[in-house]
């Protein structure tokens, strides 16, 4: 995706804006969605339409017109109508950060920020994050903002991934919240669109190669996931035990083990490979020379890392 993508938004994207907040809203969200991130504060049409005129602080990016992402932000003034951002404002006075103690005149409030799950994890957030860093900038030295603690994934990207910095915790109507701080002055290093993701699948291809070559258990034990279905070249559908057991066994012994026309596709927290590989080696004594099509679905979760789920396998003459 390039930057024409993403826009300081006018009233006509209100309509899919709203359509994007209530699919990712905390009281609407697919229960199966909620540990990948929502949203909490509610936005009517009205208070986008200001956000809007008043504020210019609704950015947006689209790809081929579709809406994939928006991003918020405002003066504390326009905040104040929602009691946690009166309740943050309050506390904001007891922070220093970049030699100045925080208020309403050298900061502003952002958030909320929302990725359709299609696009996530490919750098649109990033993008996202710093055209709407460089638009405030030009108002304010501070970017505030909060996440709730059982968000974890916006809390690794805005940390790891983006660089906001905590500064303080706070609780409010029984739930726990970050609140974190940026310098709008510091440009984000923007990533190429998937790349960084693209190379970590191609790392752990890699390792499961290298893994296979020398039948090391305790590497494909931890890239495996524990529900793994594989089907065999023969049609045999395996588990991830079948598979240990098979390189424990000691009866199967690759010589060389060769990739070529890796394809790799990246759906927000799954991967799909495509591989051609070049086995040969010995099974039993026998020894084999063959050529076999894998298509494997590698897969993310909470706080571990990329692990195969599935995979399918294809002798090709
Ligand atoms: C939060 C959100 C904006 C982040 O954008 P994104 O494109 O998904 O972010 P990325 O995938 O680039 O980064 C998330 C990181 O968290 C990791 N991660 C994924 N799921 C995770 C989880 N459940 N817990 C912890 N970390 C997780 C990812 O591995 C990734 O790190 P990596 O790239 O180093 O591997 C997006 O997920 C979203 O819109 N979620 C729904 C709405 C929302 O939560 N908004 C934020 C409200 S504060």
């Amino acid at each position: 995706m390039t930057n024409s993508g993403i826009a300081v938004a006018k009233l006509a994207d209100i309509d899919d804006v709203l359509a994007l907040q209530f699919k990712y809203h905390v009281a609407s969200i697919e229960a199966e969605d909620k540990s990948s991130g929502f949203v909490t504060t509610l936005f009517t049409r009205d208070q986008l339409k200001s956000l809007i005129d008043d504020e210019s602080g609704l950015f947006v990016v689209r790809q081929d017109g579709a809406l994939i992402a928006y991003a918020m932000a405002a003066s504390w003034g326009y905040w104040s109508q929602w009691p946690i951002f009166a309740h943050m404002l309050k506390g904001l006075h007891e922070v220093e950060y970049c030699g100045q103690r925080l208020s309403a005149a050298n900061s502003y409030q952002y958030g909320p920020v929302c990725v359709a799950k299609a696009a996530r994890g490919r750098g649109v957030l990033e993008r996202l994050f710093d055209f709407a860093r460089a638009q405030m900038a030009k108002r304010y030295p501070i970017l505030v903002t909060f996440i709730n603690k059982i968000n974890t994934r916006s809390f690794a990207a805005h940390t790891r991934k983006l660089g906001l910095e905590v500064i303080q915790e706070f609780e409010f109507n029984g739930n726990q919240y970050h609140e974190l701080v940026y310098d709008t002055a510091k440009p984000l290093k923007v990533p190429a669109t998937g790349g960084k993701i693209e190379k970590r699948i191609r790392d752990a291809e890699e390792r499961l190669r290298l893994a296979m070559l020398g039948s090391d258990v305790a590497a494909l034990d931890e890239l495996l996931a524990p529900e793994l279905v594989f089907t065999s070249h023969l049609g045999q559908v395996i588990g991830k035990e079948d598979d240990l057991d098979f390189h424990r066994s000691g009866l199967f012994k690759l010589n060389e083990l060769t990739a070529s026309e890796q394809r790799i596709q990246i759906h927000g927290g799954v991967a799909v490979v495509c591989v051609l590989m070049h086995l040969s080696g010995s099974y039993a004594g026998a020894s084999f020379d063959s050529r076999i099509r894998y298509t494997r679905v590698w897969s993310i979760v909470q706080n571990q890392p990329w692990r195969i789920v599935a995979g399918h396998a294809s002798a090709v003459a």
